[in-house]
């Protein structure tokens, strides 16, 4: 008995093996411990008759070598009853090799209608009855391996052979589909396109040919594909005389014959005829997706394009001396972001945050005192400068968003970002590289609250098939990766991401199908929807955030990070981190594989001590509720006397503006006969209050009342929040403007 690759314990049924291949195959697994079914009819090679003394031989040889083996005689179209008899000796059933085939020669034209549906009856119709009665056994014990027995006559086709080359290259049809159904029950389906001396090609081959091209060069690939450890799925070999080589399709790139609004033409088709059939190029699509993703991506080019014939990235890579200098420098639309205390929020749970975590609810819960804005949703005003209206709508460019790649990002803050506000963002095409398979483009995005700079982003994007343009290789002004390093890391912190991380993040606004479709996931080749870079960035960063900087979003400068690998929903990221003074370098892996995700990244802390307060100065002016405050106060001279005895409480108001607190307010009715005071409480609040001036103004007026503020979030209260019953009453009666 052989040792490496066994199979004791499975149970392979080969049809046709009572000679020539079949039996090559029974003889090789019976050998490596695998019980066989030898089924055969035992008829002529042009299938007429049958016997049962070609599938006894076999049997008996199996058996005189001390391997396991029964017989079974019928023809492969009765399928279910070759799977009954491996169910009956063996229990089960593990493997199938469709081998059983007989020849009708004809030229075409003499086809008679037998010779065309007998091909088809035992080589296509019986290899789909027998690996159908054995597919639900394999879906079951979720173990399965199919052999589908193709020819190079179907695959190139050969004289005389039209029927059976017709069946020969469907049953790699019929493989194909097998692959993509089984795969998730790990049933795997592969096709072999065999040569091999035998009574089939006894008629065509010289008898040293036959001799020499002997089954047994064939059988060990049959082998290897049928082992539990062969991921081989979905493919297509040729082999014999001790050679194998595996087959793909080619495409070539093609060409677009159709304008927007004109009809497509033969003349067309012609014109481009050359085009069409040359493979400089040509792609290898490898799925049903990536074939009929291109058809997608023609017909947005036609619709966007409506002009040129031929606008792909690749043709214009390759040609049309593309030329950066037209788009360097070019400034795109303004965008405008703007956001309640939610998008910070619910950021901050795409990002992994978490209640489970004490210090996490300052960005989780809007009323808790230090309610923040973790640093890195900084990139999120500044995404939507790619999208509609963003570098989508720059003429000339093309950008094929199917092709793009998000490669690094670098985000600088000047101020600790709003919770809730409008931001403006200006993007700017810094430069665009040629890195060869693909142009880089450095989109450079500034964000400002009011005339305030908030944050600097970098989104280095990756245009696949783009390059080649003859265009510079790098850029003084990329923000540039850094290595850690080469030490152990000084602090390694892990998160587990959820089967819905992405579903979560996305919400944010990055609103890209890839990481939520599955079908859209596999169009560029992914097995399921993958996690957002930016996601895995924003875990990163939390990490630094949180073992570096205490969580105090106020210390946190800059982030850059490079996107090496993909990361799925419900791995483990990990992110490992070197301090050096204060940089702190990090890389990012998916524990589970050990792979990197985030490479050459790096966070800049700045040290609170070193660091000029953020806050600004409060600029009271300008407010309205100004006049309010104002008008209390006058009022409470008046009553103040009455309003101490009712409400006995010191009110501090922190009255903010685009996110930031513009004044501060104390509504003193403890002491005295009560006063009202621009500035914080002096000794201490009972209740303070957070609200914007708008927001505050609404209250004042009416339309909504303290109660309803408070659980929209609008307003904060700290303190004693009982107290704020007796809020109506103050602003009713004593704001009357
Ligand atoms: P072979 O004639 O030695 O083996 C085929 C076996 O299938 C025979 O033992 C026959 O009795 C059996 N069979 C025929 N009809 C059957 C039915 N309805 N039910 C059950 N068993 C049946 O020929 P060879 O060369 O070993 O062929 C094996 C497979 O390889 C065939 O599918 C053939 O088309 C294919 N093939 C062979 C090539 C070669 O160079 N030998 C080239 C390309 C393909």
């Amino acid at each position: 008995m052989s040792a490496g690759l066994r199979f004791d314990g499975r149970v392979v049924l080969v049809t046709g093996a009572g000679g020539g291949l079949g039996r090559a195959y029974a003889l090789a697994f019976a050998e490596r411990g695998a019980s066989v079914v030898v089924n055969d009819l035992g008829g002529d090679f042009k299938g007429h008759g049958k016997s049962s003394s070609a599938a006894d031989k076999v049997v008996e040889e199996i058996r005189a070598k001390g391997g396991k083996a029964v017989a079974n005689y019928d023809s492969v179209e009765a399928g279910e009853k070759l799977v009954q008899t491996a169910l009956e000796a063996f229990g089960r059933i593990d493997i199938v090799i469709n081998n059983a085939g007989i020849l009708r020669d004809r030229s075409f034209a003499r086809i008679s209608d037998e010779d065309w549906d007998i091909i088809h009856r035992v080589h296509l119709k019986g290899s789909f009855l027998v690996t159908r009665a054995a597919w639900n056994h394999m879906k079951n014990q979720k173990f399965g391996r199919i052999i589908m027995t193709s020819s190079a006559a179907g695959i190139y086709g050969n004289f005389g052979q039209a029927n059976y080359s017709a069946a020969k290259l469907g049953l790699f049809g019929l493989s194909n589909t097998l692959a993509v159904e089984g795969r998730k029950y790990n049933i795997h389906s592969n096709t072999i396109a065999p040569t091999a001396g035998s009574r089939l090609t006894q008629t065509i081959m010289p008898q040293d040919m036959v001799d020499a091209f002997k089954p047994e060069y064939v059988a060990p690939l049959v082998l290897w594909l049928c082992h539990e450890k062969c991921q081989e799925n979905g493919s297509l070999f040729e082999v014999g005389a001790g050679w194998i080589g595996k087959l793909r399709w080619e495409r070539s790139l093609g060409s677009i014959v159709r304008e927007k609004n004109h009809p497509m033409t033969p003349e067309a088709v012609q014109d481009k005829w050359e085009k069409i059939c040359d493979f400089d190029n040509a792609s290898k699509p490898r799925t049903i997706q990536e074939s009929v993703s291109l058809l997608n991506d023609v017909l947005s080019q036609i619709e966007s394009e409506g002009v040129s014939m031929n606008p792909t990235s690749y043709t214009r890579s390759a040609s049309s001396g593309f030329d950066p200098s037209k788009y360097v420098g070019q400034k795109l639309p303004t965008v405008v972001y703007n956001y309640t205390h939610l998008q910070p929020i619910l950021y901050a749970l795409g990002v992994g945050m978490s209640t489970q975590d004490s210090d996490h609810l300052k960005f989780l819960y809007e009323g808790s005192e230090e309610f923040c804005c973790l640093p890195t949703f900084g990139v999120i005003p500044a995404q939507a400068a790619m999208g509609d209206g963003g570098l989508s709508s720059v003429p000339g460019l093309n950008i094929d968003f199917t092709k793009l790649l998000h490669g690094e990002q670098y985000l600088e803050l000047y101020k600790p970002l709003p919770t809730s506000g409008s931001l403006t963002s200006e993007s700017t095409i810094a430069d665009i590289l040629d890195k060869g398979s693909g142009a880089l483009i450095l989109l450079d995005v500034h964000t400002y609250c009011g005339k305030d700079l908030l944050c600097y982003n970098q989104f280095s994007l990756f245009i696949v098939g783009a390059g080649g343009f003859g265009g510079k290789r790098t850029s003084e002004k990329a923000k540039v990766t850094v290595n850690p390093p080469n030490r152990t890391p000084d602090a390694v912190l892990s998160d587990v991401t959820t089967a819905d991380q992405a579903a979560l993040y996305r919400l944010s606004g990055d609103w890209n199908p890839l990481h939520i479709d599955p079908g859209f996931a596999a169009l560029g080749g992914f097995q399921k929807p993958i996690l957002h870079g930016l996601g895995s960035f924003g875990f990163a960063a939390r990490h630094v955030l949180k073992h570096f900087a205490n969580n105090d979003v106020t210390r946190f400068k800059a982030i850059k990070v490079r996107f090496v690998k993909p990361v799925f929903p419900g791995q483990t990221l990990q992110t490992e981190m070197w301090k050096e003074g204060n940089r702190i370098h990090i890389q990012t892996k998916v524990k589970e594989t050990g792979e990197v995700a985030i490479a050459g990244a790096y966070v800049d802390l700045t040290s609170t001590l070193d660091k000029p307060s953020t806050k600004e100065p409060i600029k009271a002016s300008g407010l309205q509720s100004n006049l309010v405050f104002e008008e209390i106060g006058r009022r409470i001279k008046e009553v103040g006397n009455q309003l101490v005895k009712k409400v006995n409480a010191i009110f501090q108001w922190d009255i903010t503006k685009d996110g930031e607190t513009a004044a501060q307010w104390t509504i003193d009715l403890k002491n005295g006969s009560g006063e009202v005071y621009q500035g914080p409480a002096q000794g201490s609040a009972d209740t303070t209050f957070t609200l914007s001036d708008q927001d505050f103004m609404e209250v004042v007026l009416g339309k909504i009342n303290p109660q309803k503020a408070f659980f929209s979030g609008k307003l904060k209260v700290k303190g004693n929040i009982m107290l704020s019953q007796k809020l109506e009453m103050i602003l009713k009666d004593y704001a009357k403007l």
